[in-house]
């Protein structure tokens, strides 16, 4: 691709143009309704930020036993699948485009959510606690997954990207990052497996590998993503060999054409992000470490990304908080703050679709907390 520190330059990405180098990074914020389909006011949510260069929605679970988290979406039914269609129709109409995420948690769910024991590589459980709808609970120990568990997790996998597609999605990213499923059996200390997915690091890249094959093949390549967070300690995985690790995954991925590659908080003056870059032959995303959410701040992180040779620019916080956020870079404009963390992943409208845009105003009673605080 074109390198450029640009990013409001287009770019290309599989079957796709796109009239900018900004993705909004997936954020889970729990607006689902009880059964993980997407509620209408995450219809809004998502047209509102349709100016993005690429919109990657969330974290979806393929199955019931994915779910981390109380009202997290979902794809695995047909009702998934028509309020994904809603929102898809909605950022179409918009004119944007979208990929989905497919999350699988792993250990990082609970029965108290799901109504199922955990399933994980290893009976290792997370060392953390868990929100649940009865709130903090103590993680359960996971099941460890049988070759039939994981035949039918990739099975999941690719009928979860098939209904994506159905959905209107453009194509779907597997989540291999931040500690979930697929990174579970990454790292070393959540996978202690002696069969053919465990041991060696060619061995722990297996699963992951595998599900993106599936899914591959089940909606074409150039429709895939992939997103990985090297050497990251969230949710309590740890990888002692992160470059072997990542070069035994690129390994296999490289040959595949897919879409892009994502890294999560990608520093570019990391040797894993050199390296990672030097060894990956297709788009990749990088994802800035942004301490300083100002406008400012953001331009400059966004520019060095593009600069240390990513091709896309991923943010979350910048549009989680900021509707016309590419609007806003573009003119220089100040960038609203984050709100009460609390709205980030509990509520309803409020902290989600009452950000202002440069034109739209709140009402002031809109910028009420729930404990009547005003916070803006
Ligand atoms: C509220 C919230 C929800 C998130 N949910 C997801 C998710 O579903 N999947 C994922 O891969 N990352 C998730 N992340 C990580 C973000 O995609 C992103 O990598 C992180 O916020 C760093 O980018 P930023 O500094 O631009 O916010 C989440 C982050 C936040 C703040």
């Amino acid at each position: 691709m074109t390198q450029t520190t640009d990013f409001l330059a287009p770019a290309r990405l599989g079957r796709l143009t796109l009239p900018n180098r900004l993705v909004m990074a997936p954020l889970t914020r729990n607006r689902a309704e009880p059964d993980g389909t997407p509620a209408p006011l995450m219809v809004t949510h998502y047209a509102e930020r349709a100016a993005a260069g690429l919109i990657v929605a969330e974290g979806s679970t393929p199955n019931p036993a994915g779910q981390t988290y109380p009202d997290i979406t979902a794809i695995h039914t047909d009702r998934h699948t028509a309020g994904w269609r809603r929102v898809t129709d909605a950022v179409r109409a918009a004119g944007g485009r979208m990929f989905l995420q497919l999350q699988h948690g792993g250990r990082v769910s609970h029965p108290e959510t799901t109504g199922l024991t955990p399933v994980a590589p290893s009976p290792v459980p997370l060392p953390e606690t868990i929100f649940t709808p009865g709130g903090h609970r103590p993680a359960a120990v996971p099941r460890e997954m049988t070759a039939d568990d994981i035949r039918a997790t990739i099975a999941d996998f690719a009928a979860a990207a098939r209904r994506a597609v159905e959905a209107g999605f453009e194509g779907v990213e597997v989540h291999s990052a931040n500690g979930m499923l697929l990174h579970q059996f990454l790292a070393d200390n959540t996978n202690l497996r002696a069969d053919g997915y465990g041991g060696s690091v060619q061995r722990r890249v297996r699963f992951a590998v595998e599900v993106t094959e599936a899914v591959a093949e089940a909606i074409g390549a150039d429709r895939v993503g992939i997103r990985v967070s090297p050497a990251s300690t969230v949710n309590g995985v740890r990888e002692d060999d992160t470059d072997a690790l990542y070069d035994a995954l690129l390994a296999r991925l490289k040959g595949l054409g897919l879409a892009y590659l994502s890294l999560v908080r990608s520093d570019p003056g990391a040797g894993w992000y050199r390296r990672i870059r030097a060894g990956w032959p297709g788009v990749l995303i990088g994802n800035p470490d942004l301490a300083d959410l100002s406008g400012e701040a953001v331009t400059r992180a966004a520019r060095e990304m593009l600069a240390a040779g990513a091709d896309l620019v991923a943010l979350g916080r910048p549009f989680l908080a900021n509707p016309d956020l590419v609007e806003r870079l573009r003119a220089g404009a100040p960038l609203n703050p984050v709100r009460d963390r609390y709205f980030m992943y509990v509520g309803g409208a409020e902290g989600y679709n009452d950000y202002p845009t440069l034109d739209r105003q709140p009402s002031s009673e809109s910028m009420v907390a729930r404990d009547g605080a005003r916070v803006a």
